[in-house]
């Protein structure tokens, strides 16, 4: 017996699939969407082999409004929607701004409408600690909780706040004119998740991050110095105020992070919040000196590295305060 029905957009991709994965594993139905952009088709066969359970899938683009009114027709039963389908390089989205937007903002625009059209009415969205900024501009707000106030310093952490803002008023919108109409209004309901750094693989090893192209983001590269395909890890400044001189992270294992979107889920449905934001960190903050050391550790050598300067737009410390997220989403 199924749960419920949910619409996972970008459900191939790394944080999708593991949702996909951890909702089909507690008996929900999926339906994947996804135009394969960063991803591939494999990724839904991995899911199958490991829950034994294959989702349900349609190549689209999130952009394409009338191919999202397709899926919703076929499946009535969708109830929720997740969505993760987004253009995520933070160098790139300072290149090509306006493909970031049009995925990102219009895509989610394209998204909602599409949900009002199918009285779909909850949605979780990815969000990230990007939109945050430099924290300890306004005093010294680390570990960082989610009333601090936004403030992305990319285009690509800009299309995340201002999708953020597009579901807030929408959901807003849609309440107050149930509302009107004498409905309870709560109909609506959005959970804004601010991930910090994602990290990590099945324990299976048939599911992990698995980059097409170039990666920026320090894991990958890291798994790739591991197994011997980089020769070493550019370090990117060790001259921070930190115990070695290396940038603060909040790296949150990738199966703790799809649970989050299952308890994020169930509290909307349970509770009826309207918007809400939720960090989805550890709370514990690692430099990029202690990730090479556990990388070394559990490899079984020194893995080789070598100190460049600091990487432009990064800041001294990204490190969540769980505490909304621990005291609402844990153990549902
Ligand atoms: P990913 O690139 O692995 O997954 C994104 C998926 O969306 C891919 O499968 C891609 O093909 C798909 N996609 C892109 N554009 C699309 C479109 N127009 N229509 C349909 N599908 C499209 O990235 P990820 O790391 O799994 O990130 C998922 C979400 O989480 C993104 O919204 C990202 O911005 C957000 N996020 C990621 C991180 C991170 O460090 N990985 C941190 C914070 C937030
Ligand atoms: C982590 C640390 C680097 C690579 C980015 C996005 C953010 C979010 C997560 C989507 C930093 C250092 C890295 C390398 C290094 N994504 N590093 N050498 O920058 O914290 O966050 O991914 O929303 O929006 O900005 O992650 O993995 O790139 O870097 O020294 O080759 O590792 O300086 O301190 P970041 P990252």
């Amino acid at each position: 017996m199924t749960v419920g029905s949910v619409l996972v957009t970008g459900g191939a991709g790394y944080i999708g699939s593991f949702t996909a994965l951890a909702l089909l594993e507690a008996d929900y139905e999926v339906v994947i969407v996804d135009n394969l952009y960063s991803s591939s088709e494999e990724c839904i066969n991995r899911i199958e082999l490991i829950s034994g359970k294959r989702p349900q899938y349609h190549r689209l683009d999130t952009t394409n409004e009338a191919a999202l009114d397709k899926v919703f027709d076929a499946h009535p039963d969708i109830d929720s929607v997740i969505h993760f389908a987004a253009l995520k390089a933070v160098g790139e989205s300072g290149e090509i701004p306006l493909e970031y937007y049009r995925v990102n903002v219009h895509g989610t625009i394209c998204l909602l409408r599409s949900m009002t059209r199918h009285n779909v009415t909850n949605i979780v969205f990815s969000s990230s600690a990007t939109v945050y900024g430099d924290a300890t501009r306004f005093g010294n707000m680390i570990p960082i909780p989610e009333h601090c106030s936004t403030g992305p310093t990319n285009p690509y952490g800009r299309t995340k706040s201002v999708s953020e803002m597009t579901i807030t008023d929408h959901v807003e919108a849609q309440r107050n004119n149930a509302k009107k109409e004498g409905k309870s209004g709560d109909q609506w309901n959005a959970a804004l998740l601010r991930y910090f750094n994602p990290a990590g693989s099945h324990p299976s090893g048939v599911m992990g991050e698995d980059p097409q192209g170039t990666s920026y983001n320090l894991l990958p590269l890291l798994a790739q110095v591991a197994v011997g395909m980089r020769e070493k890890l550019l370090v990117f400044g060790d001259d921070y105020a930190s115990k070695d001189g290396t940038a603060i992270r909040d790296y949150i294992h990738i199966l703790d992070l799809a649970a989050g979107h299952l308890t994020a889920l169930k509290y909307l449905l349970d509770h009826h919040p309207g918007v809400r934001a939720w960090n989805l960190g550890t709370g514990k903050g690692s430099t990029v000196y202690d990730m090479i050391k556990a990388f070394s550790h559990v490899g079984g050598r020194d893995l080789p590295y070598q100190v460049v300067g600091r990487r432009a737009g990064d800041v001294l410390n990204l490190t969540a305060n769980s505490k909304r997220a621990n005291e609402e989403l844990s153990g549902r």
